[in-house]
């Protein structure tokens, strides 16, 4: 492939890293960033540049020395602590009004001055899209597997999602009891941008009836008809339903009419659903949106111990110049999956997906 910029890196011993994590937070973002530096370090004398706020401090060299950095109890801390943004350096560049230097430029301006030899990218699709073309226009790059949506291709897992399980399961959890004392069908709306992975497993471990996903198009009228009977036997109803949900006739929609019926809802899709169920069924019918939950707090033991081992997987792949590659998780092993593989595409729940087949098996409705 013809190269668009004209980027070369040293290719001496990589010794000076920079870090950044971009996109949604996600728990075990803090937990990565330790076990890379500490393993970086003790194993080939690394040192480590944090980035704040992802690649809008990499484009404006707003960096600080992270050796100082306390590593202790950092495992469990929550968020991150480099900041992050959704600043995508290759959508639609334009110059710096002051420099006069486009985004790229800038980036090269940072490495210069930082001196670094290699860039970690955590983060999720777009963090991960703009990893591979900062590799493509020449920098040192990988990238690690993070988000609560657990929609990266090429890795089986990314640290966030089980946390995010978790407190989504507790959410559904929560809401059975005021659901059963009320005698109410309860739609509680749960995260996963386009795709239901959160939805389904959250949906799975936390015993709802109906899950809701964007995969699989519902049908308002086989969508109630379950629900009423399912109301008739045990006198409530939890309905989890992904952020992404949507019904038959928004499925043949394009992209763009898609867009524009969602903007004319203008609320979330769960209340959609909420009224469409309580009109159909004359059930009443409340909706729960878990929103930012999902993805604050403290990592759960999993996503402690994923993100380890991938943090501390990613300092091998920077000494062995393994560039290009996300540092990702395939049959249970850490594997380096180029990034060009996982650029620009999501990873969204087919009927091949074990937890997909368990579900149908369990009886649970997906509306279809
Ligand atoms: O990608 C993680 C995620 O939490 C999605 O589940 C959600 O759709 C999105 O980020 C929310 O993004 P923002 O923080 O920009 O509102």
């Amino acid at each position: 492939m013809e190269k668009k910029y004209n980027i070369t890196m040293k290719t001496t011993s990589i010794k000076t890293i920079g870090i950044l994590t971009s996109g949604g937070d996600a728990p075990g973002l803090n937990a990565a960033i330790r076990a890379l530096c500490i393993s970086g370090k003790n194993k080939y004398g690394m040192k480590f540049i944090g980035i704040k706020d992802g690649y809008r401090g990499l484009i404006d060299n707003d960096t600080f020395k992270m050796d100082k950095l306390d590593f202790s109890g950092m495992i469990s801390e929550g968020g991150t602590i480099l900041g992050t943004s959704r600043v995508k350096p290759f959508k639609n560049p334009k110059p710096d009004p002051k420099s006069g230097l486009l985004p790229v430029e800038a980036i090269k301006e940072t490495f210069k001055k930082n001196k670094l030899d290699a860039l970690v990218c955590l983060g999720g699709n777009g963090t991960n899209t703009t990893a591979s073309l900062l590799y493509e226009a020449g920098f040192n790059v990988i990238g690690l597997p993070k988000t609560i949506d657990n929609d990266i291709v090429g890795t089986e897992e990314t640290f966030g999602f089980h946390t995010a399980i978790d407190i989504a399961t507790d959410g559904i959890n929560v809401i059975r009891t005021t659901a059963k004392s009320h005698g109410r069908a309860m739609v509680v709306e749960i995260m996963g941008h386009k795709v239901g992975w959160l939805g389904l497993y959250a949906g799975v471990a936390g015993n709802a009836d109906v899950i809701l996903l964007p995969e699989i198009p519902y049908d308002i009228e086989k969508l109630s008809a379950f629900i009423k009977e399912r109301y008739e036997q045990q006198g409530y109803v939890i309905i989890a339903c992904s952020e992404g949900a949507l019904d038959i006739e928004e499925a043949k929609l394009g992209k763009k009419d898609f867009k524009k019926a969602r903007l004319d809802m203008s609320q979330s899709v769960a209340f959609r659903v909420a009224q469409e169920i309580e009109a159909a069924t004359g059930i009443e019918t409340r909706t729960s949106v878990l929103g930012y939950l999902q993805r604050g707090g403290s990592p759960s033991a999993y996503d402690k111990l994923l993100a380890t081992e991938l943090g501390s997987a990613a300092a091998d792949f920077l000494a062995n110049k393994d560039f290009g590659k996300l540092v990702g998780m395939q049959e249970g092993r850490i594997t380096g999956i180029p990034l060009s593989i996982v650029a620009d595409k999501i990873k969204t729940v087919d009927e091949d997906a074990v937890m997909l087949r368990t579900a149908r098996d369990l009886g649970i409705c997906f509306g279809d």
